[in-house]
């Protein structure tokens, strides 16, 4: 619904009158209008409703506007949308480079190649065909990264810059490298081999980062290459042997108690540990399939 035919007001509830909403049309209409009708009191804004679904609890300085951003070439394509560089404009007027992640289909732009305009159309017409589920699956992505990525500081952990609902985004610090998979391609493909220094560095902080996120009783359930991004690396060939990666990509990851597990199936083949492939992810598991996926992560250096 663009906007409403009536402007209801939720403190004039009608005596004994109550009509429900289901989150998930809270989270629809949180991305697309904002607006649900209610046959009681019509429109209604989803700040009164459900401020949450349009992100209205957001402390300000985590908000962006979409025209503080601009953005330039594609960075990688994620689960849910590209990820760009962009240009961030800060309210004291200071620009600085970052990476926007698109939890939504992003037209790729006019520069775009051709598989990622495909690509975003696929992606577009499943949005289009079944709205409902990506809203929630996108909403509830964002909410996942947002609120782990807000309380976690550390070297090795990818900083949080803020978040953009439209289109919905997270505006996290650029790696100037990119991912660790696409630095390991580039050694494979020039026949160089990494110095023991650099690959237990590497080893060192990717185990850092896990350390941290334990020890705040997060399981991170997607260790891979392709998460693990570059600030200072070697490039084939380079004498460098300079390190320093961060942990990215916290679409998965799962807070849990000081005493307990998680439940649910997640992560990448081939990098999840036994005991959730073995029961579909339906019996309880520990930080420990981390360490699982570690020892796969530092097979990769050695391919
Ligand atoms: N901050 C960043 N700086 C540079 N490249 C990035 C950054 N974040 C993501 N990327 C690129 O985009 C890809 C997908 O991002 P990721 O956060 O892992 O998305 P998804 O959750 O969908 O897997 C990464 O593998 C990487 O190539
Ligand atoms: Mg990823």
């Amino acid at each position: 619904m663009k906007g409403s035919r009536t402007t209801g007001d939720i403190s004039k509830c009608r005596r004994g009158v109550v009509h429900c909403f289901v989150i998930e049309e809270c989270m629809l209409a949180g991305r697309e209008y904002s607006w649900v009708e209610c046959p009681s009191h019509g429109g209604l804004h989803m700040r009164e409703l459900a401020p949450d679904t349009v992100f209205a609890d957001i402390e300000n300085a985590l908000t962006i506007h979409v025209d503080q951003l601009k953005r330039s070439r594609m960075l990688g394509r994620g689960a849910f949308g590209f990820v760009f560089r962009a240009t961030l404009r800060q309210p004291n007027g200071e620009l600085c480079e970052v990476a926007q992640k698109m939890l939504e289909p992003v037209d790729p732009g006019p520069g775009g190649r051709a598989s990622a305009l495909a690509a975003y159309k696929a992606a577009a017409d499943k949005w289009k065909r079944d709205s409902l589920e990506f809203a929630c699956r996108a909403y509830c992505t964002s909410r996942q990264e947002l609120s782990l990525l807000s309380r976690m500081k550390h070297q090795n952990v990818i900083g949080l810059v803020g978040m953009c609902t439209f289109p919905l985004s997270l505006v996290v610090e650029l790696a100037p490298l990119g991912a660790l998979n696409q630095l390991l391609a580039s050694h494979r493909k020039a026949g160089t081999k990494l110095s023991l220094g650099v690959i237990k560095e590497s080893a060192v902080q990717v185990a850092r980062a896990l350390e941290y996120l334990h020890s705040a009783h997060i399981i991170y359930r997607d260790l891979k290459s392709e998460n693990v991004l570059g600030w200072r690396f070697p490039a084939p060939f380079s004498p460098q042997t300079d390190v320093l990666l961060k942990l990215g990509d916290y679409g998965i990851s799962r807070s849990v108690l000081p005493s307990g597990g998680a439940k649910g199936f997640g992560g990448t083949e081939g990098f999840m540990a036994p005991e959730i492939v073995r029961f579909n992810g339906e019996e309880e598991y520990t930080q420990k399939v981390d360490c699982f996926s570690f020892g796969m992560f530092l097979y990769d250096f050695s391919r």
